[in-house]
């Protein structure tokens, strides 16, 4: 085969080298395109173009297989702790012992947030959305920690990361205290990533905190099937603003904003809503189907379809098992699973769905663990993006080490040419 593709335009042919990834996909190089040419390519969504090359995180959309540095992420759900898989995406391997017993430790020596930062969080109003909340005190971090990361320093980098591993779990849980009204806590250095993070959002003040196993082994599973996803929305989006040298920080709380959207993470908790909606509308799962299907019905089965997945989401199936394990261990029965299931059911044998290959995606079931474990709805893309927070780094800190360009796209002008300026008086 040959190794490199050919362009023919208006009598002219342009070669470009065809680059093979170590799974072997292919991509056309199409760096100098448009000196060679004039012109650029146009692709909106950028449905087709590879924006960088990266060893973190592969996924075939095809074959619904998603690996981190190698391991399935079927292994990883199942054997690894989210500290461990943290470690793996940032720095490339699994650690060792004591390799994890000094990141570990390194984070706890960092877990404090300044005490004005609570100034801020509370001139926020009580109604203010958790996710726009998180995006500004992770932006007003920067304040605090001004240091810009010297990136030429692995020293530097390190601390910079084990920062914010260590300060993200904290404003997290703050963000949920403030929601519900309870007083502002820190965590207690004697305990696991997980549980520590667990004991930070749900301590009452008047209550002993009771270690509730299930609970914390939910969210670190959660935790890890949410920790990267390549080159998405809120990832490329950290990679583009990382990119411009913005610092870790900065990047991080762009990526925040994008995750919010419910075309992104924030379909987590649209998916809760909409089963809520569906139970309450007497639980009639084919009327919203229809509605699904209809073109001139706004209304997307929320939780369902995936930009890059177009067999399933592997991520999908862990979790509605991890739902149905989860429920029945702390012994609920919520009729929004029955719900859920349903709506899968039908959906896989529609033909709307299967002819566009629609498959319930990450956050199908995850928010009915959430809710069963008492995280509100609002907090559900929280908790989201304190599992991406790793790839998030890692993504930052690849692009860095690799020396990648400032990301800056083409377009394509399709406006007014140039015409004479006219007087406010004269139009
Ligand atoms: N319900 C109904 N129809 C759908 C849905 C859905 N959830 N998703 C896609 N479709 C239809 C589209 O209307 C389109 O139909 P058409 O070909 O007749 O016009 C076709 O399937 C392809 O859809 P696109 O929007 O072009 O696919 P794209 O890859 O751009 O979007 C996305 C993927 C955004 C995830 C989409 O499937 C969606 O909106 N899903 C619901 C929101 C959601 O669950 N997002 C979470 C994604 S996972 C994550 O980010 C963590």
């Amino acid at each position: 085969m040959s190794d490199k593709a050919t362009l023919q335009y208006a009598g002219n042919s342009y070669e470009f080298p065809v680059t093979k990834g170590s799974e072997n996909e292919l991509a056309i190089d199409i760096k100098t395109l448009r000196s060679a040419s004039g012109m650029v390519t146009i692709d909106p969504g950028y449905k087709n173009t590879g924006s960088c090359e990266s060893a973190i995180t592969f996924l075939d959309g095809e074959k619904g297989i998603l690996r981190y540095r190698g391991y399935s992420i079927e292994d990883l759900a199942e054997k690894a702790d989210f500290l461990e898989v943290a470690y793996l995406l940032i720095f490339g391997e699994l650690p060792n012992k004591e390799q994890l017993e000094k990141f570990h430790h390194d984070i706890k020596e960092e877990a404090d947030v300044d005490e004005e930062m609570k100034k801020i969080l509370e001139a926020f109003p009580k109604a203010a959305h958790p996710m726009g909340v998180l995006s500004s005190m992770t932006s007003a971090l920067v304040a605090f920690n001004p240091v810009s990361v010297d990136v030429s320093s692995e020293q530097a980098m390190y601390h910079s990361i084990v920062r914010i591993l260590a300060k993200f779990p904290v404003l997290v849980a703050w963000t949920q205290r403030k929601k519900k009204g309870l007083p502002l806590n820190y965590g207690d250095d004697t305990l696991g990533y997980v549980e520590n993070f667990h004991k930070m959002m749900f301590k009452r003040p008047n209550k002993e905190y009771v270690k509730d196993q299930i609970a914390i082994d939910a969210i670190d599973k959660l935790l890890i099937l949410h920790a990267d996803h390549e080159q998405n929305c809120s990832t490329s989006t950290v990679r583009i603003v990382g990119s411009s040298h913005a610092g870790l920080f900065a990047s991080l709380s762009a990526g925040i904003s994008a995750l919010w959207g419910p075309l992104h993470g924030g379909a987590n908790q649209a998916v809760l809503e909409m089963l809520q909606a569906i139970e309450a509308d007497g639980g009639d799962t084919k009327k919203y189907m229809a509605k699904a299907k209809d073109k001139n019905d706004p209304f997307r089965l929320m939780g369902f379809g995936h930009r890059v997945y177009k067999n399933f989401d592997p991520r999908a199936r862990i979790i509605k098992k991890a739902a149905d394990e989860v429920l029945g261990n702390l012994g609920i029965e919520d009729p929004i699973l029955d719900i859920a299931k349903g709506l899968e059911k039908e959906a896989l044998e529609d033909e709307y769905f299967v002819q566009r290959k629609l498959y319930p995606n990450v956050d199908f079931y995850s928010g009915i663990i959430y809710r069963a474990l008492g995280i509100p709805t609002e907090m559900f893309t929280v908790m989201f993006a304190l599992g991406r927070l790793p790839g998030w780094i890692a993504q930052w800190r690849e692009m860095r080490l690799r020396g990648e360009p400032i990301g800056r796209p083409r377009q394509i002008y399709i406006g007014e040419n140039h015409r004479p300026f006219v007087e406010v008086s004269k139009r």
